[in-house]
């Protein structure tokens, strides 16, 4: 953890192009390199998007209507980041998009599906069939919910007459292996490999079934391919979900909280605002067992206080996404490396994370990002355009694209009450909407997975070439150069003609 007293060099950086009136966004610096010893592979990627919600990699999909939806979510999440369900969804709907990451890899089951004790063997190898399950054996509840006992495939298999019923093949719960209340699915595995069981129901004080692990799925997440899923305790994907504020939040909030979501982010354009910092404080008391990430906002003073309202992470960007109009159209804002930068030093040693969002359009951005002091960084624009975008792939000029938009673009505020209330708009007509956003199409680009790596491949490539072997080294090494219009040409490729695209580099746009 960095003291707050410690002056970096990078601080000597700032404070010099403050006094020159200055603010600098992502064209404008590069990272000096330094002697490294670290290379791209043995760099560690691991931050936080808040106090309690760890990432394996500091990568964030933006809660937009045209990019995070479950898809997007579950791709960001088996690659080590987060995916935040944007809100322009009735509470419902966006409950079931959290459902769907939860449910993706099957580690704790909160609602198992059970048989009662009157169902006969044919009756449950008829729902079997009808349902399609790939699974034979169930729970046997009574109507309190109560286990009773446990059906498995063997007691199908074996059992002599299929008018049998439940209740007569089952084990007894007392001959069982259950397990109480909640456990990990690293406890559960322990349990199941132990005891050689298939399934492990848990049970509350009374006896009544609060959940249920199956061995083949918590084997795959233990012992499975992918290191890098960012998993939470019972072995689910994590995910996080936008509210806005006020009553909508709260009803939002509570649906989301019961569903298990990892983190809630007040999602609004202008964080540092009466109607956030209130709704901050209540939900802070209403649920203080979930992170919640507020936003967005750009100056040092504006973060203190989302601090200070009981914000676990700040979100960071007024004015820097690639769709966004709002500086040109209200005349405010921050360039973004310079508001990041700020936010991070006003926050340094509170244990608050910083997320910086918008703008980034290479992976060298990224480093950038981390270097200036966020914990991760929030994707739009680079992760606009993939499979689990949502929306169609079209052809615009014989090239395959999709659509992005802000959701402070006039179609999107027509369509959504949650866009009109990002922008203050809420109770303005059709008519009368102001944009701050537009509506736009982007290169058609696979599956998001690409995308990832490519970001993440960058930033390694950058830390190593820094020496920095992880995130806190890299923001407490980092230092910057102020480059020219000719610096950030040459930066890029120039003086050819571009043939064929790399998978990192569209050209610009
Ligand atoms: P990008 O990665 O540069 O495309 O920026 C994405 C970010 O832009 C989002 O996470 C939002 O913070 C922000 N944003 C989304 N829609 C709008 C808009 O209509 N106007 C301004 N900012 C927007």
């Amino acid at each position: 953890m960095l003291k707050q007293d410690l002056v970096l060099k990078k601080d000597k950086f700032f404070e010099k192009i403050e006094t020159l009136g200055l603010a600098l966004s992502y064209g404008d610096v590069r990272l000096r390199t330094s002697h490294s010893e670290i290379a791209p592979s043995q760099v560690k990627l691991s931050s936080r998007f808040s106090r309690r919600v760890p990432l394996k990699a500091p990568l964030i999909s933006a809660p937009m209507d045209m990019i995070t939806e479950h898809k997007m979510a579950i791709a960001l999440a088996v690659s080590g980041g987060l995916g935040i369900i944007h809100r322009a969804l009735k509470p419902e709907d966006q409950v079931k998009e959290v459902s769907r990451v939860k449910f993706y890899l099957n580690g704790l089951i909160e609602k198992p599906i059970c048989v009662s004790p009157k169902d006969t063997i044919a009756g449950v190898l008829k729902m079997i069939k009808e349902k399609n399950y790939s699974f034979r054996s169930f729970p046997v509840i009574d109507v309190k919910g109560k286990l009773l006992g446990l059906m498995s495939s063997n007691d199908i298999e074996f059992c002599p007459d299929n008018n049998y019923r439940a209740g007569r093949v089952m084990t007894k719960t007392k001959d069982a292996v259950t397990a109480k209340g909640a456990i990990s699915f690293k406890q559960a595995y322990d349990i199941m490999r132990k005891n050689k069981k298939k399934i492990l129901p848990l049970i509350d004080k009374q006896n009544k079934l609060v959940g249920m692990y199956v061995y083949s799925d918590v084997k795959r997440i233990v012992s499975g391919g992918s290191p890098w899923l960012n998993i939470d305790a019972n072995g689910n994907l994590r995910v996080g979900a936008a509210i806005g504020v006020g009553e909508d939040a709260y009803e939002r909030a509570g649906m989301l909280a019961e569903r298990g979501v990892d983190v809630l982010v007040i999602d609004t354009a202008h964080g540092d605002s009466k109607a956030v910092l209130e709704t901050l404080k209540q939900l802070k008391k209403d649920y203080p067992e979930i992170d919640i990430v507020a936003g967005n906002v750009s100056e040092a003073e504006s973060a203190k206080r989302l601090v200070q309202a009981g914000a676990d992470g700040v979100k960071v960007g007024q004015g820097p996404g690639s769709i966004c109009t709002t500086r040109v159209v209200a005349g405010i804002g921050c360039p973004q490396v310079t508001a990041i930068y700020n936010c991070a030093r006003a926050l340094r040693g509170s244990g608050v994370s910083i997320c910086a969002d918008g703008g980034i359009e290479y992976s060298g951005d990224a480093t950038v990002a981390l270097a200036a002091g966020a914990d991760s960084v929030m994707l739009g624009q680079m992760l606009a355009g993939t499979n689990e975008a949502p929306g169609e792939v079209f052809m615009r000029n014989d090239l395959p694209v999709k659509k992005y938009r802000g959701m402070g673009s006039l179609a999107a505020m027509q369509e959504s009450q949650a866009a009109k209330e990002r922008y203050g708009q809420k109770y303005s007509g059709q008519d009368k909407l102001v944009p701050e956003g537009v509506e736009a199409v982007v290169p058609y680009k696979g599956a998001a997975a690409n995308i990832i790596f490519q970001t993440l491949g960058g930033l390694r490539s950058g830390l190593s070439y820094t020496g920095a072997a992880d995130i806190k080294e890299l923001q407490a090494k980092a230092d910057f150069y102020y480059i020219s219009s000719a610096g950030l040409s040459e930066s890029h490729p120039h003086g050819i003609i571009m043939e064929k695209e790399a998978p990192n580099y569209l050209g610009r746009i």
